[in-house]
């Protein structure tokens, strides 16, 4: 099925080279509580909205054991598991003190015991891609990246992951293992990944934008963006996502929410056919902005 609101019109990405996703994934940070803390404020628009999940044709799930700590993960597996066509994609290495407070702990047993811990907690025997959410400045890089080469060759994670790094992080890490996606923040008018960007499109290496739907003041009634979102029928977070989809062909933006209206919006950015010079338009926004 392909149509203008079934996320397979995002196209295809084949993570890793071997795992294929469709482009438009959905991040599940948001069916938590607040600062990302304890249960969602409404269980029921949270376990509603992981259903909506496969039912809109997405077919990659972004989470992470700090999330909640561990309710993303636990409501994941409660609503779709067995994951049938599901890429489930996890995270670790942040230890959590609260809301809205993280802490990277990259010692070889804590990562070690991350990735036990999420393979339990979604009930799975390998992780699809499991992601490395900070590198921890306080424990050498190659101690991080030692162990995680190890539990991939275990068999205990298929593709490896990392987040909110720069290109010489990546090469780094391609020492000891594939760097099958990099996941950092970049939307409209966060450009300072731009240079990663372009790395991963070189090196086909999957690119994750995290925070995808901002757009800051643009998306205000009476801006620039706001009249390209009138003039196609759109919201301006739907543009936010045409254009991540547009911007390149290893983009697989995930945009969170808890509310399964709002993701029914989100995945319907597919259907929105941006022009060459809406392209330009957006592009000298978002350098004003
Ligand atoms: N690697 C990292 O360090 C890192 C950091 C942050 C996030 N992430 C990942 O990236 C994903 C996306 O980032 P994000 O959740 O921070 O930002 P985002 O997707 O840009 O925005 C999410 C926010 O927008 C709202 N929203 C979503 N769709 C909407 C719609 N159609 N209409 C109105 N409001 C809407 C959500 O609220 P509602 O719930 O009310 O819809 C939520 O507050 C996360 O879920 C997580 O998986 C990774």
């Amino acid at each position: 099925m392909t149509d203008s609101h079934h996320a397979s019109a995002s196209g295809r990405f084949d993570i890793g080279g071997d795992l294929p996703v469709h482009r438009l994934g959905f991040g599940a940070m948001r069916v938590t509580g607040k600062g990302i803390w304890g249960e969602p404020a409404d269980p029921d628009a949270a376990r509603a909205t992981l259903r909506r999940v496969p039912e809109l044709g997405i077919d990659l799930i972004d989470t992470a054991d700090s999330y909640g700590p561990f309710v993303s993960e636990d409501l994941i597996r409660e609503v779709l598991h067995p994951y049938k066509d599901l890429v489930i994609a996890t995270k670790g290495g942040l230890t959590r003190h609260g809301p809205d407070s993280w802490h990277p702990v990259g010692r070889p047993e804590y990562l070690r015991q991350c990735v036990l811990m999420s393979l339990r907690r979604l009930g799975v025997e390998r992780i699809d891609l499991w992601q490395l959410h900070r590198i921890d400045p306080k424990v050498p890089q190659d101690e991080q990246f030692e162990v995680i080469a190890a539990m991939q060759k275990e068999g205990l994670i298929r593709h490896v992951g990392l987040s909110q790094v720069g290109v010489d992080e990546i090469e780094a890490a391609r020492k000891h293992f594939d760097v099958a996606t990099v996941q950092n923040l970049y939307n409209l008018t966060d450009r300072s990944s731009e240079d990663v960007l372009d790395y991963c499109e070189r090196e086909h290496i999957g690119f994750i934008p995290w925070f995808p739907l901002a757009a800051g003041e643009l998306a205000g009634p009476g801006s620039a963006l706001s009249d390209i979102a009138k003039r196609l029928d759109a919201t301006p977070g739907q543009i936010a996502l045409a254009w991540l989809l547009k911007r390149s062909p290893v983009m697989l933006p995930i945009p969170g929410t808890g509310n399964p209206d709002h993701l029914a919006q989100n995945v319907a950015a597919v259907g929105i056919a941006l022009s060459d010079d809406d392209m330009k338009t957006l592009d000298g926004l978002a350098e004003a902005a």
